[in-house]
């Protein structure tokens, strides 16, 4: 069943929902696997990578389709979109949740440019997440700030575009390899208190497992995961490879990886959950 961020939060409102970052067939059905296996809604997520890779009216419509014959609550959402045109064009073709990723802009501008997203996604029952501070990249390559969440910039950024779920930096940095960010609880606990919107956790592959249900508590609706799949994905293709150096049938080399992504999403949402 395809469903919005907003259906999802109101229908589980107990604990987190894992969205993962997903790249192509393959790992989307091994996410949809999972969900299913654990009766657990999820988030597909195509970021600007993806969109790179696949064009948006390609992927958008294959995770559509996969998400309507799911047999538990998916949304499909654009990830860190910077582009208008992407934008409109992930909402003409069903997306269900875009986020507006205006951290690298002034506050005035990202407080502009997420209302007018808004103004695009809501008539079609779209939701829209943005993001507040700016969390960080491990990636030399990506350029982007470092910059903590301060509450009542939180406020004032939900009080002027009333956004159906926030993005906030509290100690995690995107494409971490190793489960070693410092999460800073109790500032998730003053954004939490005062700002009454979903909160959304970025570059979660290097949050502990332990923390990870600690999020829930403290008023994250939505925990974000790419680097860990792509990583059970690439590794265990490479072993795939290197054991049956004559296979040359991509079909029976996926095999492995796609056992390994699922079983990697079942244990991220297995360490999510109470
Ligand atoms: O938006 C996607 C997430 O923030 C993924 O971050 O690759 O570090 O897990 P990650
Ligand atoms: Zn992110």
């Amino acid at each position: 069943m395809l469903v919005n961020l907003n259906h999802l939060f109101k229908q589980h409102n107990n604990y987190a929902i894992a969205g993962f970052n997903v790249y192509g067939y393959e790992d989307a059905v091994s996410v949809i696997k999972a969900a299913e296996n654990l009766k657990e809604p999820v988030i597909l997520m195509v970021n600007r990578d993806a969109e790179n890779h696949i064009p948006l009216d390609i992927i958008g419509p294959m995770l559509i389709s996969l998400a309507k014959k799911a047999s538990v609550a998916v949304s499909v959402h654009l990830d860190h979109s910077i582009c208008m045109k992407s934008i409109e064009l992930a909402i003409q073709v069903g997306f269900s949740s875009v986020m507006f990723d205006g951290s690298q802009l002034s506050k005035e501008e990202n407080i502009g440019l997420t209302r007018k997203v808004i103004a695009l996604a809501h008539p079609h029952d779209v939701s829209v997440e943005a993001e507040i501070g700016s969390v960080g990249y491990s990636d030399p390559a990506v350029k982007a700030k470092w910059i903590y969440t301060e509450p009542e910039e939180a406020l004032e950024f939900y009080q002027a575009t009333g956004v159906d779920c926030l993005a906030v930096a509290v100690g995690t940095v995107h494409r971490m390899t190793a489960q070693t960010a410092n999460i800073q609880f109790d500032r998730l606990k003053r954004i939490h208190e005062m700002v009454k919107v979903p909160l959304v956790i970025h570059g979660s592959t290097g949050v502990p497992d332990e923390d990870l249900k600690k999020l829930s508590a403290s008023g994250v609706s939505k925990i974000n995961i790419g680097t860990s799949l792509r990583m059970a994905f690439g590794k265990t293709l490479r072993q795939a490879m290197e054991d049956q150096p004559d296979e040359f049938d991509r079909i029976k080399l996926f095999q492995l990886p796609m056992q390994e992504v699922q079983r990697a999403a079942e244990q991220k949402m297995q360490a999510i959950r109470p």
